[in-house]
């Protein structure tokens, strides 16, 4: 997306999130996706850890859309009858406004169809926006891996959401 299309969508997003889907990652959206990655992270994935996301079955990646521009995504793996998020992130000019909310609820209400027991993420413990938005969703610390994080090194905090 360019950055004046990136600039003008932002704006205009305060007015609602009405028109914001969220479905399967699919090829298409691999590129964007990158770029957000890139943006947001100091140790990003690579292409290929995407694409093989698209392609494994114990994977359910996911796109968030705005007039056909990925904004957000997140990457689920399912396993055990367990959901864990390996990674997830809005685009810069699109935060703050709710979509990493929505995210998470369409990832807990995918979890509770497929009759999942629980929720589990590694986050940094420093990573104040990421753990104040699992906070709101009734995540709880369940443990750390120390160092488990580099560029910087830094532990994870292991937050876990039981589900009924
Ligand atoms: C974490 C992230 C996904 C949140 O996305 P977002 O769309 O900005 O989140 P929302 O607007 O839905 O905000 C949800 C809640 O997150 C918390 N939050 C988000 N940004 C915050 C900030 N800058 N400071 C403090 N809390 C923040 C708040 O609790 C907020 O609820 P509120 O608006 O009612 O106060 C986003 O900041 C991001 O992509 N960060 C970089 C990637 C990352 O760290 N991913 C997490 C890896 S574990």
């Amino acid at each position: 997306m360019s950055e004046n299309r990136r600039l003008s969508l932002s704006s205009k997003m305060n007015e609602d999130l009405k028109n914001l889907i969220i479905k399967k990652m699919g090829v298409d959206d691999v590129d964007e996706v990158v770029e957000i990655e890139n943006q947001s992270f100091s140790d990003p994935w690579k292409k290929e850890f995407f694409l093989d996301e698209i392609s494994n079955a114990l994977a359910y990646p996911l796109v968030a859309k705005l007039n056909q521009n990925v904004v957000g995504y997140a990457c689920l793996w399912i396993f055990l009858g367990e959901l864990q998020i390996a990674n997830i992130a809005v685009a810069p000019l699109f935060r703050k406004k709710g979509i990493g909310k929505k995210i998470m609820e369409k990832i807990i209400s995918y979890a509770e169809l497929n009759f999942l027991k629980r929720i589990t993420l590694d986050v940094r413990k420093f990573n104040k926006e990421a753990i104040n938005l699992y906070n709101k969703f009734g995540f709880k610390i369940i443990g750390k891996r120390k160092s488990y994080y580099r560029f910087p090194v830094e532990d994870s905090l292991i937050l876990e959401k039981i589900l009924l």
